[in-house]
């Protein structure tokens, strides 16, 4: 985040770290001028409150170090850090300076080329002073702006990006020009806020959403200049370039707890809303409609494959999105993890469609699976939860979740509302491929549309006693999940929800590998979580895995049923019974997973852990 205008900048900036603290909090750090012509630096290891705990406040307090100048300091930038290159230190935090102190810089991915600079620069005599890929930016700018001081920061700017390669946002600053603010993107987000006679550039609205609504929306390879009179763009050739102003509508309250301990429970319990919300005004006048389309209908008719792409979470919807557009499109779906995807020299032409699913918009293995893909002339649909984000911005056709910010790690809600938005997706294929008439869809859509009703009475039923459940199972070494058909995605996100959050050995199985390795690893009193199918549906699905069951008991295991409500036959081998409403076959999913994140949820809190910021993980993972 970067300030310049009249309001103390270090406040205006921790404030604004807090609302970034969940794009990444191994680290923190703020730079200011400290009103000697020089700048004065605060970082410090670990959450955000280390960082304040070390800055100057009004002089009074024994704990703070720094000069009270710098509390009245009106430009500066900040920084909270997910580290990349070199383990999350004091000295490693941002923002980095050039060996005079007088220029500081904030990064944000990852500069590929750092070592070569680094060996450049050293060769020239200059000390390095951190692990990082960041500090030659700073080095590399004061050795630009010293060449030709009266080109202006901004040039000099334009010489160091031309320099780097890989992906890099930039905050940088200079002593010598107290009043300005130059940034550069390239990848990771960058948002300007325009106020009253001041100017703020973040990596998200949220940072200054309460000093001003009016924003502008960076575009790749762009850089801006910021005074406390204006912001002025251009590309990274010194070109004027165009930008994208908006008014931020939503309510930051939006982005508050809500009264519970964590942000995650609160996106637990707001599924409801959000599948409608992704729903709603999808279908108009029978026929199911995107959001953005820039693809002609022909164009999707060619389509003969799909590919999904997604990482973690999103990966897990993206395999429910190939049961629901088989079955529904009849036409093959592959679904790839998008870091396998672009290295292997997948199969693509301009009759294959790759969807891309992405909460954040902004993780760079499925940017770069996307842009892979369309060098390949592959049509790219995205599946995504933030507007104008880099995925649908180079997407040929878009399809946004309405969860609302999303604000815990662990993805919840916006899971629930990526798996409607996938079926959306199925449904809008099969008109166009004529799988499906108009009524049938209406059907279909219909049936989404109860999804909320049923997920609303599963919070309702279940959250307390998962809860004891969880409470009960803490402090157990490993938990296993099984599933078959459309439980096997839900079992891999129930188990990826405990790895993340309660730091326990957790896999998830399709219950039909069980028997050709899985099974060696329960032992007595080992907690299996089994998804159960409904008896209605396949009644051949629910038969194995009752045999699955009976098997893993046999050897000992304490056997967690999920299963719909009014199925007695499973009873008997439940240890512990999480019923669930009876709902369509596509839909399972979605009701059974809410359990799983109220238990993943429950046992990290047992266990003492930070349930909305899990170590080591970061939000938007805008690193390959
Ligand atoms: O923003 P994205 O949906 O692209 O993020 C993908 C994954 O990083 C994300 O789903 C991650 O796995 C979550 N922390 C899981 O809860």
């Amino acid at each position: 985040m970067g300030y310049v205008g009249w309001r103390p900048a270090q406040e205006v900036l921790v404030n604004g770290l807090r609302r970034l603290e969940y794009r990444g909090y191994d680290s923190a750090g703020v730079a200011v001028a400290d009103g000697k012509g020089g700048l004065e630096v605060h970082r410090a290891a670990g959450p955000l409150d280390n960082l304040v705990a070390v800055l100057p406040d009004d002089g009074v307090a024994g704990t703070a170090s720094g000069s009270s100048a710098a509390l009245r300091a009106t430009t500066g930038m900040g920084h909270t850090r997910w580290a990349t290159h070199g383990p999350p230190t004091d000295r490693n935090a941002h923002p980095h300076t050039d060996a005079t102190g007088r220029v500081a810089v904030v990064h944000n991915g990852i500069i590929e080329n750092f070592a070569a600079l680094r060996a450049e620069l050293e060769a020239e005599g200059v000390e390095l002073t951190s692990d990082t890929d960041t500090e030659v930016a700073a080095h590399l700018l004061a050795r630009a702006f010293a060449a030709d001081p009266d080109a202006g920061l901004t040039a000099a700017v334009r010489a160091v990006v031309a320099r780097l390669q890989g992906a890099f946002t930039l905050v940088f600053t200079h002593a010598e020009r107290p009043d300005e603010i130059v940034a550069a993107r390239r990848s990771s987000p960058l948002v300007v806020g325009v106020g009253q006679g001041e100017m703020f550039v973040a990596s998200d609205v949220a940072a200054f959403i309460d000093h001003t609504r009016d924003a502008v929306e960076l575009g790749q390879d762009q850089i801006v200049t910021l005074t406390p009179e204006g912001a002025v763009v251009t590309d990274f050739h010194g070109e004027t370039a165009k930008t994208r102003p908006f008014h931020v509508d939503w309510d930051i309250e939006a982005a508050e707890k809500g009264g519970h301990d964590f942000f995650m429970l609160k996106e637990i319990e707001e599924q409801p809303t959000a599948l409608a919300d992704t729903l709603r005004g999808h279908l108009v006048d029978g026929r199911v409609v995107l959001d953005e389309q820039r693809l002609s209908d022909q164009e999707l008719r060619d389509i003969d494959k799909v590919f999904v792409v997604a990482c973690g979470t999103a990966y897990h919807a993206g395999l429910l999105a190939k049961y629901a557009i088989e079955h529904w499109c009849r036409i093959p779906v592959e679904v790839e993890v998008a870091s396998e995807f672009r290295y292997r020299d997948p199969v693509l032409d301009r009759s294959t469609l790759v969807v891309a699913i992405s909460q954040s918009g902004e993780t760079a293995d499925t940017l770069e699976a996307v842009r892979h893909a369309r060098e390949q002339k592959a049509r790219v649909l995205a599946i995504c939860n933030t507007n104008g984000a880099q995925i649908p911005r180079e997407s040929d056709a878009v399809l946004y979740t309405h969860a609302g910010p999303e604000v815990g790690v662990a993805a919840t809600k916006t899971f629930t509302a990526q798996v409607i938005a996938c079926y959306l997706v199925g449904l809008a294929l099969a008109q166009t491929f004529g799988t499906k008439y108009a009524d049938e869809v209406a059907r279909e859509y219909a049936e989404l549309e109860s999804s909320t009703d049923a997920v609303a009475r599963v919070l309702e039923a279940v959250v307390e006693p998962t809860r004891a459940l969880a409470r009960e199972l803490a402090q157990s070494k490993a938990v296993l999940f099984l599933g078959r058909h459309v439980g096997f995605p839900v079992a891999l996100e129930g188990a990826l929800k405990l790895k993340e959050l309660a730091y326990m050995h957790a896999e998830g199985f399709a219950a039909g590998e069980l028997k050709h390795g899985p099974i060696a690893l329960i032992e007595q009193g080992l907690p299996v979580v089994v998804v159960m199918p409904s008896p209605k549906g396949r009644a051949i699905l629910h038969q194995k895995l009752l045999s699955n069951i009976r098997e893993i008991q046999a050897r000992g295991a304490r056997t967690i049923v999920v299963a719909e409500e009014g199925d007695e036959t499973v009873r008997p081998f439940a240890e512990h019974l999480i019923e669930v409403p009876s709902v369509s076959t596509l839909i399972q999913p979605l009701v059974a997973s809410v359990p799983l994140q109220v238990f993943a949820a429950e046992v990290a809190r047992s266990r003492g852990y930070d349930v909305d910021k899990p170590r080591n993980l970061a939000k938007s993972v805008t690193v390959e």
